[in-house]
């Protein structure tokens, strides 16, 4: 991998302040990125496993009222705040480059520094860290839907393989010297 990329890597690492499974895509192309999955989504057969995937989806939708800030029952308010595990996972996580779940199941439980890192483990970061929330029970119906929307949605990824479109857009450093001043204005 490019140093740049590395450089993105760590620094959107720290903005979510985890490593794992943060990774940023080499190429830029989408070839072989599967494009059927709303459509296989929308034809799954009625059913329990039907009803848990679907449930998994709504989950990643419309994370606040289901399982954050504004969920009705307090005890159930996971996150705190109001963003959808789709205000970064864009797309339901399922377009490309926008960190999508395509190849999630296939790559989970991860060795990151000598840790293994199981998809609850990942989830739950992105419970505390991306929702400012706190942890899923693992057994939880919640957890159980997450985990059958992205292994769904992972179908077509051969196990171990990261597809193109999977991660993040390598985005190129400007040639400009680095400043602090100019990123507060940026930031401002
Ligand atoms: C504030 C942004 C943000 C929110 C909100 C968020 N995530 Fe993430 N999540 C990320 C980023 C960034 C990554 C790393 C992307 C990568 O490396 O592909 C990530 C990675 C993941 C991964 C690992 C994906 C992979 O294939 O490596 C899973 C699983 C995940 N998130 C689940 C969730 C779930 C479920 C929710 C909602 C409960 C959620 N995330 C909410 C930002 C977020």
């Amino acid at each position: 991998m490019r140093t740049v990329a590395w450089e993105l890597c760590i620094a959107l690492a720290a903005v979510v302040g985890v490593g794992a499974g943060y990774l940023v895509s080499e190429g830029s192309t989408t070839a072989g990125y599967p494009s059927n999955l709303a459509k296989d989504l929308a034809e799954l057969k009625p059913g329990p496993e039907t009803d848990l995937i679907l449930y998994g989806k709504r989950l990643v939708v419309n994370t606040p009222r289901l399982i954050g800030k504004a969920a009705q029952n307090p005890a159930m308010a996971y996150g705190g705040n109001n963003l959808s595990c789709q205000s970064c996972h864009l797309n339901g996580g399922l377009k490309p480059f926008a960190a999508p779940f395509v190849s999630t199941a296939a790559t989970f439980p991860m060795l990151v520094d000598n840790k293994v890192v199981t998809l609850p483990d990942r989830i739950n970061s992105c419970m505390r860290l991306g929702l400012n929330g706190k942890p899923l029970p693992e057994d939880s119906r919640e957890m159980t839907a997450l985990i059958a929307y992205l292994k769904f949605v992972g179908k077509d990824s051969p196990p171990g393989v990261r597809l193109p479109g999977s991660g993040l857009m390598p985005i190129a450093l400007p040639g400009d010297v680095p400043s602090a001043r100019r990123g507060e204005t940026v930031y401002t």
